[in-house]
């Protein structure tokens, strides 16, 4: 009987063809929507293909904010079909980041890129070649390091010093986003490369290649982070964007470092930059070119982006609280009175400065979360961390706690001034550099120029709020926490101001 045969194939086909999508469709696109469930973790409602990401719409940061709220302090998300649990309890935190450290050691870094110079960057690497490099590297990023590279971290600032001047005089609001844009590019390639700087000035003069390399890798466009997250294959496209751009600072990077070398070799005078000492701090030569142009461009991608935030952020700050920018042009006054370029100790006596830097990344912490993953599946207070899952720190929505920040979004830079109140906090309450040993090896570094950028322009000039300046400022988080149209601001000469 063909004809009852082949309505047999036919049927058998169909049933078979539609058990096998049933069941891809269950394992790809259902079961991941549950997996929280699953593990008894609480979060919003996952849609197919997109996950959480519809919560995440009016930012990250805000979403981490307002779903702590709503769920608790450990909550699951399902960026696209990968599941993420953030956790905003800090005495988890402080087992994942301090107590169990090698339990979470590892984190997603530059894998995904398509550029095998990034693979070894500190950022990326896992576990005991991560532990190998780093401990290799930390000496180049000391406290003696920041004082060796302030000389040429004060020039860029007497130049933006400089643009804030000729601002004064015409009255016009200043677009600080443009003037910080230049300043954290220049700033990021003068410690790296110790290139001198043209780019703060450069309107006139036509950019040289090394700076539109750098600002075409600096183009993170809009939302890529979060696409990235939601779809790992898509990244490579994303963001080969500008591989012309990355390429050619690979190029710059290995010349520079082969040109180091050489004088090193012959035992000639070296400028002082962070490729200088990065080599020095590979005393036994351990680390071949490829490993050194990784942490050099690794450093280039992760410094910008929060630099350039936490700057505008800053000044905003600063403009908006008069009663602090006053006095922290008299606790400036007081200590350096001199027009002398001041040194990093000098800079670090300033108790009130520091803790206006810390309070401002506070409020907007640039690197608004960090992730982690678990080496083994293990339990946390209750909690389940399914090995290599990925676990959200969600620092912003940390820094807005009510529990740990009384009136979390008011500006007050005495919360940092008594050390009562400093030694009193819970070492995860405050992390805008993270903690433990996976901590941000450039923090003495990058607090320093936010520090050298205030010393220097206070001692000329004051900031103020002017129609253009969006007050309060909206903020948005993509590649970094930044606000999210461009900060205006005033410029006014301190009145006694001499010649410079
Ligand atoms: C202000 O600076 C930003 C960043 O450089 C730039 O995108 C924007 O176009 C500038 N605004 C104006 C009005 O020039
Ligand atoms: C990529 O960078 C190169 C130079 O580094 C530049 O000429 C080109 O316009 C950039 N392309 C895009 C799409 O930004
Ligand atoms: C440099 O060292 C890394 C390991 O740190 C290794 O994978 C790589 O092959 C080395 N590159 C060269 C050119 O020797």
């Amino acid at each position: 009987m063909p004809v009852l045969d082949n309505l047999n194939v036919r049927a058998v086909t169909v049933v078979a063809t539609v058990s096998v999508s049933a069941y891809f469709i269950y394992r790809k696109i259902v079961e991941p929507l549950h997996y929280f469930e699953q593990i008894g973790i609480p979060g919003p409602t996952p849609v197919a293909f997109l996950g959480n990401l519809p919560d995440l719409e009016e930012g990250i940061h805000l979403a981490h904010v307002a779903l702590k709220e709503k769920y608790g302090k450990v909550f699951g998300l399902i960026i696209g079909r990968k599941p993420q649990i953030v956790v905003c309890d800090v005495n988890i935190l402080q087992k994942i980041l301090i107590e169990n450290f090698n339990g979470f050691c590892n984190r997603r870094g530059f894998q995904l890129l398509p550029y095998d110079n990034l693979k070894y960057g500190v950022n990326t690497l896992r576990d005991r070649e991560w532990r190998r490099v780093r401990s290799i590297l930390m000496p180049a990023f000391t406290l003696e390091s920041c004082e060796e590279l302030a000389p040429i971290i004060a020039k860029s600032c007497n130049i933006l010093l400089i643009k804030f001047l000729q601002a004064s005089y015409t009255e016009q609001a200043l677009n600080i986003s443009s003037a910080m844009n230049q300043f954290a590019t220049e700033i990021t390639m003068v410690t790296l490369f110790g290139q001198p700087g043209k780019l703060q000035t450069s309107v006139n003069v036509r950019p040289d290649k090394l700076t539109i390399a750098i600002n075409s890798i600096f183009r993170v466009p809009p939302m890529t982070s979060l696409l990235i997250l939601a779809i790992p294959p898509l990244s490579s496209y994303l963001l080969k964007i500008n591989s012309t751009g990355f390429r050619y600072l690979e190029s710059v990077c290995y010349r520079a470092i082969r040109r180091k070398r050489e004088r090193i070799a012959e035992k000639m005078e070296c400028q002082r930059d962070l490729l200088q000492l990065m080599l020095e701090a590979d005393r036994n030569g351990k680390l071949n070119d490829t490993d050194i142009a990784s942490q050099s461009l690794t450093y280039l991608l992760t410094s910008y982006h929060p630099l350039k935030n936490g700057l505008c952020f800053l000044v905003y700050l600063i403009a908006t609280h008069k009663e602090v920018q006053n006095r922290l042009i008299r606790e400036i006054d007081e200590n350096l009175p001199n027009r002398e370029l001041p040194t990093q100790k000098e800079i670090s006596k300033l108790v009130y400065l520091d803790a206006v830097i810390k309070e401002t990344l506070r409020l907007y912490p640039a690197t608004f979360i960090y992730h982690r993953e678990a080496v083994e599946d293990c339990s946390i207070n209750g909690f389940f961390f399914p090995k290599e899952v990925t676990i959200a720190i969600p620092v912003y929505a940390i820094h807005r706690d009510p529990e740990i920040w009384p009136n979390p979004s008011s500006f007050r830079p005495e919360r940092f001034l008594s050390d009562d109140a400093n030694s009193a906090r819970h070492p995860c309450s405050y992390l805008p550099f993270g903690v433990g040993a996976r901590a941000c090896m450039a923090t003495h570094f990058v607090t320093m120029i936010f520090k050298m950028m205030l010393v220097i322009t206070l001692r000329s000039i004051k900031f103020k709020t002017v129609a253009e300046t969006e007050v309060p400022l909206s903020t948005t988080s993509l590649a970094s926490l930044q606000p999210m149209y461009d900060v205006y601001l005033g410029i006014e000469r301190r009145v006694y101001v001499d010649s410079i």
